[in-house]
């Protein structure tokens, strides 16, 4: 199908604008009206499932390494996350009770087509999160989890993205009810989360401007850092390879916790260090480890929301006002930030945004 830019300068910016009609496309999916909870396709049923294996490549594993904490934390079930080209040469073994899940864009990446085929045929439940319908991936798995992304043009995926993490959003939840681990009150929030991510993320892509202006400044470092605690620890990766492979700026993502166990050694007035911070109950020990990285000198980006923010930002080099949202699903808002910082960056540095050097959009040979 024909699909043009719409006005914009870049594939990919029209795509980041276009995540609060895609998220919401994909959530009509999964949240049928006149049907409470989150319906799934036929064959999925989470009350037989003890265990979960996720494999994908690039950024749709950083989906599955965002769902494994709404899979445990939600629902219980524990859930291991792979690297499709490690997984298929480990070929680790799939007791019974474990469901595969293996997420693409594409649906034709050829190392996490060949991990589906380990999988598949070992008497274990092969489902797919894809956003081409008629994809290899798709044809071969058991359940397929359409996003409704639309197509997406630019390497660097965004709208596909925060697609794949609606969906994997809705199954925690779904695996929460079939499972029964949570209160009534607290799947009436959850679900009510769930349906406020398109609002959310519709406000954060109002901050577009004021990333413009601090990208203007970052795309004169070397080397970025980006810190995140909990499900905002994928998204802090998520941000150091957008950079990367955009703006070809150095970055590595890390778990806050982990600073002090090597990174805090690279800190200097010249390493921006984005911290993704929103107001949950680890909101605090993040700040914590913000204070630890101005103590050396190092400028920090603080990403985050509410009413202790103003006193948090104390000392920053710069802060963002993140819309309020339940933090449960707070990192499909982050993902928009992350992207715009990326894509503002790689504009002032005048790279070609969406056919960044040696990248391919859909790796189809090993
Ligand atoms: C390539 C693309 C990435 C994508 C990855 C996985 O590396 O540049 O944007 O995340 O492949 O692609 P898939 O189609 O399997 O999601």
């Amino acid at each position: 199908s024909f699909v043009d830019k719409g006005g914009h300068k870049y594939f990919m910016a029209k795509e980041i604008g276009e995540q609060p009609l895609a998220i919401g496309d994909t959530l009509a999916e999964y949240l049928r009206e006149g049907t409470p909870g989150v319906t799934l396709p036929e064959g999925l049923d989470f009350s037989a499932v003890s265990r979960i294996t996720m494999v994908a490549c690039g950024t749709a594993y950083y989906a599955c390494l965002t769902a494994k904490y709404w899979f445990e934390q939600l629902a219980r079930l524990p859930v291991e996350v792979d690297i499709a080209s490690e997984f298929r040469y480990r070929e680790p073994p799939m007791p019974e009770g474990s469901l595969a899940v293996f997420v693409s864009q594409s649906g034709e990446t050829a190392d996490t087509l060949a991990a589906l085929r380990h999988v598949a045929g070992q008497g274990v439940k092969v489902a797919s999160v894809v956003n081409v319908p008629e994809s290899s991936i798709a044809r071969e798995s058991d359940v397929v989890l359409p996003t409704r992304a639309g197509v997406e043009i630019g390497v660097a995926s965004t709208k596909a993205f925060t697609c794949q993490l609606t969906v994997l959003a809705a199954m925690a939840v779904r695996a929460a009810a079939d499972r029964g681990t949570l209160t009534e009150d607290r799947m009436a929030q959850v679900m009510a989360a769930l349906r406020a991510v398109p609002g959310a993320v519709n406000q954060a892509l109002s901050l577009a401007s004021d990333i413009a202006g601090i990208a203007a400044e970052l795309a004169e470092a070397q080397d970025v850092l980006f810190l995140g605690r909990g499900a905002l620890f994928p998204m802090a990766l998520e941000g150091a390879l957008k950079l990367k492979e955009i703006s070809y700026i150095h970055a590595e993502g890390y778990a806050s916790g982990e600073l002090k166990h090597g990174p805090i050694a690279l800190i200097d007035p010249n390493v921006p260090v984005v911290v993704l911070a929103p107001m949950d109950r680890l909101f605090d020990k993040t700040v914590s480890n913000m204070q630890e990285v101005m103590a050396r000198g190092g400028k920090v980006l603080l990403v985050s929301d509410g009413p202790g923010l103003e006193r948090a930002s104390d000392g920053v080099w710069k802060w963002l006002r993140m819309p309020q949202v339940d933090p449960v699903f707070a990192p499909i808002a982050y993902a928009v930030p992350v992207q715009l910082l990326a894509y503002h960056t790689a504009v002032a540095k005048g790279t070609d945004v969406d056919q960044p050097r040696n990248l391919a959009k859909s790796v189809t040979v090993e």
